[in-house]
């Protein structure tokens, strides 16, 4: 797991935080497993403040984030917090991101968070991205040892599954690796890793990889 980012006194935490804190100090640490219903009950209003970017219920503009791994989720809120990633002004969407950090100021509240994200269903979506499959395929198959045959994702190696989100969204992401507009801070390793691999695929060639993943991924049937 990541290290735990300490520098972020400066953000003001909202007073249902302080209740969250509070319940993580009396429950303590016990990693992923189910949520208890007191918990689950903050954890869902906490999670509220997330929707109106990460829903499609208001103006979506993040991810769907419903069903990944806690473990992914919790690298990565440590990492928007402690400015590893969302603080670079050219990546737009992911600095937007950055600027909602005092929703989540603090490791017992990005832990119940990822969390409640793993305990709700992956909403299958209607994919977008268009490209061949076939050569998309062949492209994958210098994926497959971090992240899986069938895009299901390896903890131990950081990599999360590409089975869950939506395609126009993965899509954005391997561009952003691609131009070094994520995984270019000196401590994001895994995005530097992850960079890396993507450094001889055409933009054509991305989009080919998604439709590939698409294949076994949780589409609209
Ligand atoms: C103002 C809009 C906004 C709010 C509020 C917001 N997010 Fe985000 N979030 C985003 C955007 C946009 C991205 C995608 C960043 C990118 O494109 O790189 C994102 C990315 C993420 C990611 C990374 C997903 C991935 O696969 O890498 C996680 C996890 C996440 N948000 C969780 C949360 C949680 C939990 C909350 C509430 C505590 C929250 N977000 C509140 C806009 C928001
Ligand atoms: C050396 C291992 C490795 C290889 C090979 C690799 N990845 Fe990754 N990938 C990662 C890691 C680690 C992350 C998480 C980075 C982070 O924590 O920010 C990641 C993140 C991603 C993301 C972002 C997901 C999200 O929710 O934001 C996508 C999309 C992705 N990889 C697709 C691919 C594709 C497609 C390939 C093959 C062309 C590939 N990866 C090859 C390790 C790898």
């Amino acid at each position: 797991m990541r290290h735990i980012p300490r520098d972020h006194d400066s953000i003001k935490a909202p007073s249902w935080l302080l209740l969250v804190s509070a319940s993580f100090a009396l429950t303590a640490c016990s990693p992923d497993k189910s949520l208890y219903p007191e918990e689950r009950a903050l954890a869902k209003t906490a999670f509220e403040s997330c929707l109106i970017c990460h829903s499609t219920k208001e103006m979506q503009r993040g991810p769907i984030i419903d069903g990944l791994p806690a473990w992914y989720s919790r690298n990565q809120l440590s990492m928007f917090l402690s400015g590893v990633r969302g603080q670079n002004p050219d990546n737009r969407s992911e600095f937007l991101m950055g600027s909602t950090r005092d929703r989540y100021a603090g490791q017992a509240i990005i832990d119940l968070l990822a969390r409640y994200i793993e305990e709700l269903p992956a909403k299958p979506y209607h994919p977008l991205v268009r490209g061949d499959a076939e050569k998309g395929k062949t492209h994958y198959q210098s994926c497959i040892p971090c992240h899986g045959a069938k895009g299901e994702g390896v903890e131990t190696l950081n990599s999360p599954p590409l089975d869950i989100q939506e395609d126009w969204y993965l899509l954005d992401q391997l561009r952003k690796f691609a131009s070094r507009k994520r995984g270019y801070h000196f401590e994001d390793i895994y995005g530097m890793q992850m960079a890396y691999t993507v450094n001889a695929l055409s933009d054509q060639d991305l989009k080919d990889v998604i439709v590939y993943i698409q294949t076994f991924a949780n589409v609209e049937k």
